[in-house]
């Protein structure tokens, strides 16, 4: 919905043309007719009551505002609700929503408007939305007991309300404060015809069920009460009945108790029921009049209600005690007096109920946390009214109307104008009425009408109403915004309209003529002492809750401050409160007195847009600028739109500002440089920078995402690559420590045996260790020192033959023992060789010989052993003869011996005598000096002899030898072993042969051409020397047996 795109008129007054009263009025109208019900001026709303629902509001408006800016839509409540709740959120500035216009024109309707919208864009969540939905079901609770039908308007408040919506830094609601002002609490007793009471007392009557109205001892119809006006029980456009539900299920939902609704209505009912009380004239003894209740039926109920003793409620109603320092004076009161000490009460009763209500939601409501909160104000407060005979109520109600103009004024004509010549602007003065004179005229404090009033209920003396007038009429005769009679008169004015106890004041809104009637007692507002009394001694809770001063404890003389200061002090801390926030308005025009829809009446409207300064108002917006704001948090707000000035920006903040708007392509008339602020002059430009900023915001925030997401990726690896490292040093660090702690634990290791060893090489001797060697070997040595020398005690015999050798004692000792005992068989062995003579020794080289030969083989060798080698057994020496036997030959005869020759023919046996020289074998007939046989030992090749005990031996000859050999000897001597080894050694010494010695039973012997087996057997054994018995067995074999 672009602008302008079928817009009916201008939606912005600002560009209207021609600028006049005229076409402003017919522009409204125009609109109204077509249902556009509301127009801006910049950024105020004017709103004209449509009398009827617009399919403009709901959900699906709700989202359409909340998405767009102020002017791409068509103007509405919700526009202005969507900035003052953004700039709240986002400025961090406190809001106000100032709803002004007459009774009639909309301004509760637009409160709620703002306030369902704040709630709908609003954070949600179960806390928030229960907090929203307590500060939204305030309105019908409130409305309830405040609002009543006018003639003006059939749900017109009659109360002032302010309401502070506190929220967090999120902009989500927290809850809030209502201040209440002045409830027009006369209705309570009297309604001006064709008017009502509070809704609730119909509501109640309408909507409690049977048992609900016996509770509360009241009758269904309204016509009954009094204090009803019975003409208008019912609004055609309200339904009691479901009304009065929804309040009692609103109050739940604020958390009023089921106790304190029953209570609540309790005095609701209370107060009708006093309407009912009558009051009859009665006369005391001495004739005055006094006055009595007339039906006591009531009045019981009241007391059995209330826990009131009836007839301490009657008195308190028809007498009235004074209270002097000595003593204490009851004075009876008349009919009269009395109908308005009831009056008096039940006025009291309510308006304080209605306080207490108001004081109960606050405390719901109420925000606990300490943070900090932004606040957004509503008011809604009852307009200017100009009523027939307007009273003390009209009076503070306009006077509330006129700051809240004067607010209007300062803030937009005023205060604007004034910027801009403070900030050096060019600027053509706008005219515009100033309304503070009128302001002055009420509240001054030592001259004002107020004041003036507080004196005269103050004074002693005689004080009444009239007097009250003669001394503004005094004060005031020259005021040019103050009439009255006595004024005009002296202006020789004559107005028919001006009552004699009248005065009129010029509101910036019209005149109104008020009646001084009642100024006096409503503002000194004071209820008898024993009627309050009388409801604190109550026994139900909350009316004697609203009582207290009634407690005579309590009691003080003071005055309280008068109604007319109490509204006064009020206004002024609204109005502080005002002053202190971002002010929005609605300005609420009403079409129509009867309350029609489509019906638009110019004159009505010229006269509000008139008061309302509506003209004044658009031609300061299109002469000035629609923005202004300080260079320093302009320059904030929008230094990201420039490169210039984002991200650092040193420059002064008006430079910083010009280069933000060089950047951003704004026609230079949008804009004026003031000397601390700039001035945007509309709003366009202001929302174009704004959506500007709102894209910027969202470049930027993605450019924070990313660099975000890029840093924390980057801390991430890097904490990840500073752990991998930290723990593989360490890991590699703890592996290469523990592999040095194993070396050097190895290295210690060696070290320290070498050292050790090293240590107990050079100091062995000194330990103990080694003493057990030192001791073995000491011991050693001695045992064996010792088993040497008892060895050398103990020595054998040095005998050869004597192999005994003491045993070792030890067995350590065998081998060395053997040893010795070898050492020592040689040693003795070597001496006994020593000893030996030379013949000896050859006589024993002989037997060794002989040994070699035969021993082992030979069985007379054993025999042989012990007796020495003679050599000569024949007597060689001592008989020539004999020696002649060896011929020619040198040497010695080696044997000589008798032996036996074996016939190889017939094995007969015949003695010889044998010779053995160094070269020859003699064999000789021992009868005979001539030798038979020579054999030259070169010729001998080999001996065969037994293995027995016989001296039989073989004599094998070479064939070669001598022409006359006849052949191999068999000869028997009895020296065989003697014989056999020395032919052995002679022929070793003649020839250098070993000469074979066979031992053999079976052997041949040759002849010369034939040969003879020998066969020796062994006979059976004779006794004495063996004997051989050879037998021929055959020509070529024998057989010797031996015995
Ligand atoms: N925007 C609207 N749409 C439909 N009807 C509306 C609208 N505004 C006001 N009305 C009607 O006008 C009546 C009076 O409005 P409202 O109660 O808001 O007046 P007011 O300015 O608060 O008067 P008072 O000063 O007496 O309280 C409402 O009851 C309602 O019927
Ligand atoms: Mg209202």
């Amino acid at each position: 919905m672009p602008v302008l795109e079928g817009s009916v008129g201008v939606e912005d007054l600002v560009l209207l043309e021609p600028l006049d009263e005229d076409s402003l009025i017919k522009n409204l109208q125009l609109r109204f007719e077509n249902k556009e019900i509301y127009t801006y001026i910049g950024n105020v709303v004017i709103s004209v009551n449509p009398y009827q629902q617009l399919p403009i509001y709901g959900p699906e408006f709700i989202a359409k505002y909340q998405d767009y800016t102020f002017y791409e839509l068509k103007p509405h409540i919700y526009a202005l609700a969507n900035v003052a709740y953004q700039s709240l959120k986002d400025r961090d500035r406190d809001q106000c929503i100032l709803i002004t216009g007459e009774s009639g024109a909309g301004k509760t309707e637009a409160s709620k408007l703002v306030m369902s919208y704040v709630a709908a864009v609003c954070g949600k969540g179960e806390q928030v939305n229960s907090v929203k939905e307590q500060l939204l079901q305030s309105n019908p609770v409130l409305e309830a007991f405040g609002n009543a039908k006018t003639i003006r308007n059939d749900n017109s408040s009659r109360f002032g309300k302010y309401m502070d919506i506190e929220f967090d830094f999120k902009g989500s609601p927290l809850g809030g404060v209502i201040t209440n002002y002045l409830l027009e609490k006369s209705r309570v007793v009297k309604q001006l015809k064709g008017e009502r009471n509070f809704h609730i007392f119909y509501q109640l009557l309408a909507g409690a069920d049977a048992q609900l109205l016996r509770a509360l001892k009241l009758e269904q119809d309204a016509s009954h009460y009094t204090y009803l006006n019975r003409e208008v029980s019912r609004v055609h456009s309200m339904d009691d009945a479901s009304n009065f539900r929804d309040v009692q299920s609103a109050m739940s939902v604020i958390g009023f108790s089921e106790d304190e609704i029953r209570q609540v209505l309790e005095v609701t009912a209370l107060v009708l029921k006093l309407g009912n009380v009558e009051l009859a004239d009665e006369y005391q003894a001495n004739g005055t009049p006094a006055s009595g209740i007339r039906d006591g039926k009531g009045i019981r109920e009241i007391g059995e209600m209330m826990g009131l003793s009836s007839v301490e409620l009657e008195r308190a109603l028809c007498s009235r005690t004074m209270e002097t320092a000595k003593e204490k004076v009851v004075t009876t009161l008349n009919v009269m007096q009395a109908q308005y000490a009831r009056d008096a009460l039940a006025k009291n009763v309510y308006s304080r109920l209605f306080d207490w209500i108001v004081g109960r939601i606050n405390e719901s409501i109420k925000v606990d946390t300490g943070e900090k909160r932004k606040v957004m104000g509503v008011l809604d407060i009852y307009g200017f009214e100009i009523l027939e005979d307007n009273s003390f109520e009209q009076f503070v109600i306009n006077y509330c109307n006129e700051k809240l103009q004067q607010v209007f004024i300062e803030l937009t004509l005023k205060e604007e104008q004034e910027e801009y010549r403070r900030e050096g602007i060019p600027w053509t003065e706008v005219e515009y009425f100033d309304n503070s004179i009128i302001c002055n005229l009420i509240e001054h404090s030592q001259r004002g009408i107020l004041a003036m009033l507080d004196e005269e209920c103050l004074r002693p003396g005689v004080v009444s109403d009239s007097t009250f007038l003669a001394k503004l009429n005094h004060l005031f005769s020259k005021h040019n915004h103050y009439e009255s009679k006595v004024t005009q008169n002296a202006q020789r004015q004559y107005d028919h309209t001006m009552g004699l106890g009248c005065f009129r004041i010029c509101h910036y809104a019209g005149k109104v003529t008020y009646n001084v009637n009642g100024f006096i007692d409503k503002n000194n507002d004071l209820l008898f002492r024993d009627l309050s009394q009388t409801m604190w001694k109550a026994k139900h809770p909350l009316l004697r809750s609203l009582f207290p001063e009634g407690n005579p404890k309590e009691a003080s003389l003071k005055r309280p401050p008068t109604a007319g200061t109490q509204f006064k002090n009020s206004v002024a801390i609204l109005m502080k409160n005002l002053y202190s926030k971002n002010p929005n308005y609605i300005r609420c025009i009403k079409p129509n007195n009867q309350q029609q829809k489509g019906r638009f009446s110019s004159e009505l409207a010229v006269v509000q847009a008139r008061y309302l300064g509506l003209l004044e108002n658009v031609r300061v917006r299109r002469a000035g600028y629609a923005h202004r704001q300080v260079y320093k948090p302009f320059l904030e707000r929008y230094r990201l739109l420039s490169r210039s000035t984002w991200p650092h920006w040193n420059g002064g903040d008006r430079e910083g500002v010009e280069k933000v708007l060089e950047s951003v392509a704004v026609s230079s008339e949008e804009f004026a440089y003031g000397k601390t602020k700039i001035f945007i002059r509309s709003p366009k430009t202001l929302f174009h920078l704004e959506e500007q900023r709102r894209l910027r915001l969202h470049q930027l925030a993605t450019l924070i995402q990313k660099v975000y997401r890029g840093w924390r990726c980057r801390t991430y690896y890097q904490q990840m690559r500073k752990s991998q490292i930290l723990i593989s040093a360490w890991f590699r660090g703890n592996k290469q420590r523990r592999h040095y702690e194993k070396m050097k634990a190895s290295a210690m290791l060696i070290q320290a045996f070498v050292r050790g060893w090293k240590a107990r090489k050079n100091y062995r001797k000194y330990f103990r260790s080694g003493a057990a060697l030192t001791l073995s070997n000491f011991i050693y040595a001695s045992i064996a020192q010792k088993f040497f020398l008892d060895l050398k005690k103990n020595l054998p015999s040095t005998k050869v033959l004597d192999s005994t050798w003491p045993a070792a004692p030890y067995k350590c000792f065998t081998s060395a023992n053997q040893e010795l005992k070898r050492l020592f068989y040689q040693w003795k062995c070597k001496k006994f060789r020593d000893q030996l003579s030379p013949k000896q020794v050859q006589m024993l080289r002989e037997k060794l010989c002989a040994s070699e030969l035969l021993k082992g083989k030979k069985a007379c060798y054993p025999q042989s052993v012990p007796i020495p080698f003679r050599g000569d057994y024949i007597g060689l020496q001592g008989n020539p003869k004999l020696q002649k036997l060896k011929g020619k030959e040198d040497g010695p005869v080696l044997v000589a011996d008798t032996v036996k020759k074996v016939n190889r023919g017939n094995g007969k046996t015949s003695a010889r005598i044998l010779l053995l020289t160094k070269r020859h074998v003699i064999l000789t007939d021992a009868k005979k000096s001539q030798a038979q046989i020579v054999i030259g030992l070169e010729n001998v090749t080999g001996v065969s002899v037994t293995s027995l005990q016989d001296g039989l031996f073989g004599l094998h000859l070479s064939e070669m030898s001598s022409a006359d050999s006849k052949g191999d000897i068999l000869l028997i001597s009895d020296h065989v072993v003697e014989l056999l080894t020395k032919m052995y050694q002679a022929v070793l010494d003649a020839t250098e042969k070993q000469l074979s010695v066979a031992v053999t039973e079976k052997f041949s012997v040759k002849f010369k051409e034939s040969s003879v087996a020998v066969q020796v057997v062994q006979g059976p054994s004779g006794s004495g020397n063996s004997k051989l018995v050879c037998k021929k067995k055959g020509s070529h074999s024998m057989e010797v047996t031996v015995r």
